[in-house]
């Protein structure tokens, strides 16, 4: 199996090899989403991909000797970026830093018709792995998903007036994808060539 997906399961406590991880964390499930699509891409390119949750202990049994490329990402509640992957990319910096890497950072404020806003999520982005001493090659900012049937009743409040400040949908009785899937496949691509790049001169 070239493709797998690793969540929360207790594991046999033998290394996990996978070419390719693309570790996540998530709130609401898309940068999950996200994550098996970069992974679904990178397995038809030919490599071994895994998508794995930061929540779950896979994480730590990766055999990072056999990784070749890696993914993070994580998405943005309240300014800020899961704890799970902000220490997942605290402890793992050196190994990241080792292989082609990319940080992806899921969020509405990617998707928001207000240029500012727009860059106020990029620079989120780009600050998250300086933060911690990891520097990957590709940074990207993604919009993500305004999930208001999953939210409660506060949050939904919340994210609507949100999401009216920034031009994006306000019928709570729906959820919207704002995830451009092409910009996903288009970074999946642009990893697969990076780690393709570094194996020829290696
Ligand atoms: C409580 C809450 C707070 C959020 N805060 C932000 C934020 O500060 N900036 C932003 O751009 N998006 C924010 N979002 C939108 C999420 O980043 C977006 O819905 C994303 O798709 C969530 O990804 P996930 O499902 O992987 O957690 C917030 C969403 C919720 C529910």
């Amino acid at each position: 199996m070239r493709f797998a997906l690793h969540g929360g399961m207790a594991t046999n406590n033998r290394p996990v090899v996978c070419e390719i991880p693309v570790f996540f964390a998530t709130s609401e499930g898309q940068t999950r989403r996200i994550a098996w699509r970069l992974a679904s891409v990178l397995h038809d390119l030919g490599f071994e991909s895994c998508a794995i949750d930061l929540a779950g202990p896979t994480a730590n049994d990766i055999d990072w000797t056999q990784v070749r490329g890696a993914l993070v990402g994580a998405s943005l509640h309240a300014g800020k970026h899961q704890k799970a992957a902000k220490d997942f990319v605290q402890k793992h910096a050196a190994d990241l830093n080792r292989v082609p890497s990319a940080f992806f950072s899921v969020s509405l404020s990617a998707a928001s018709k207000n240029p500012k806003e727009v860059e106020a999520a990029d620079n989120l982005a780009k600050a998250f792995p300086v933060a911690s001493g990891w520097t990957p090659e590709r940074v990207a900012s993604v919009a993500g998903r305004l999930a208001y049937l999953e939210y409660g009743f506060f949050i939904r409040l919340v994210m609507k007036r949100i999401a009216k400040k920034e031009g994006a949908p306000t019928d709570t009785s729906r959820d919207y994808e704002l995830t451009k899937w092409e910009v996903v496949d288009q970074l999946a691509r642009d990893m697969a060539r990076r780690i393709r790049a570094r194996a020829a001169v290696a």
